[in-house]
């Protein structure tokens, strides 16, 4: 059976989260160029295409798919007082059946790191997740030397299960991970300081 979503947007106290459309191309190109170089370190290799702006705008209709379909849910993260686009967390691989997870994964813009930006879009994405999209189970895999990624879980909740190694290619080379989850049950008021 496939769940329908009607909750696209989250509010939190600095951000919010929506899915984007076909209009917020020029914005994710914009803040996928800026931070081409700090992200180069965390993502898998990207080609120069990737950059072009036709490439982010296929990006975002294959979310709006996937969401259609019930098989991820985008968000791009907003600032609350200037609407300004600075960075995107998405649920993927999302399976249904006896397992009911997704796949968690974000970026913040690098001039707004250090700001609890990050931890405040896990938060409700977690929201999303656990009361509007049914979820039971969200994971998220962090390289290990990725200290911040894995505070940012650790600050929603998340439970470290353990580690993987070789897991993902990250810039060229397959790094080990360590692998975080939250389930349903843990998370009202998981929120730690
Ligand atoms: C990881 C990332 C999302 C963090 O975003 P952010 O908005 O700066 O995160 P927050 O401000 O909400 O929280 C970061 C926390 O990590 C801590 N931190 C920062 N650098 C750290 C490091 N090297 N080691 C350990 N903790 C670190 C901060 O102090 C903060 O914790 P605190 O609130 O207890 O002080 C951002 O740096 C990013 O986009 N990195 C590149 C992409 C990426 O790594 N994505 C995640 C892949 S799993």
């Amino acid at each position: 059976m496939q769940v329908k979503v009607d909750r696209r947007r989250l509010e939190g106290r600095t951000v919010y989260i929506r899915p984007l459309d076909t209009s917020d191309a020029p914005e994710l190109h914009r803040l996928r160029v800026t931070n081409r170089n700090f992200l180069a370190g965390f993502e898998p290799s990207r080609h120069d295409r990737f950059f072009h702006i036709e490439v982010q705008l296929s990006h975002i209709e294959a979310a709006s798919e996937d969401w259609a379909n019930d098989d991820g849910y985008a968000f791009g993260i907003f600032d609350r007082e200037t609407d300004e686009m600075i960075g995107r967390v998405a649920l993927s691989n999302v399976v249904r059946g006896a397992w009911q997870n997704a796949t968690l994964g974000y970026f913040v813009a690098e001039v707004e790191n250090g700001k609890g930006i990050a931890t405040e879009a896990v938060g409700l994405t977690l929201e999303f997740a656990f009361k509007y999209a049914s979820l039971h189970r969200v994971q998220a895999g962090v390289m290990v030397r990725n200290g911040a990624s894995a505070r940012v879980l650790l600050k929603n909740g998340f439970r470290h299960e353990g580690r993987s190694d070789r897991y993902l290619e990250i810039a060229g080379k397959w790094e080990d991970h360590d692998m975080y989850a939250i389930t349903s049950e843990e998370w009202p008021g998981a929120l730690r300081e």
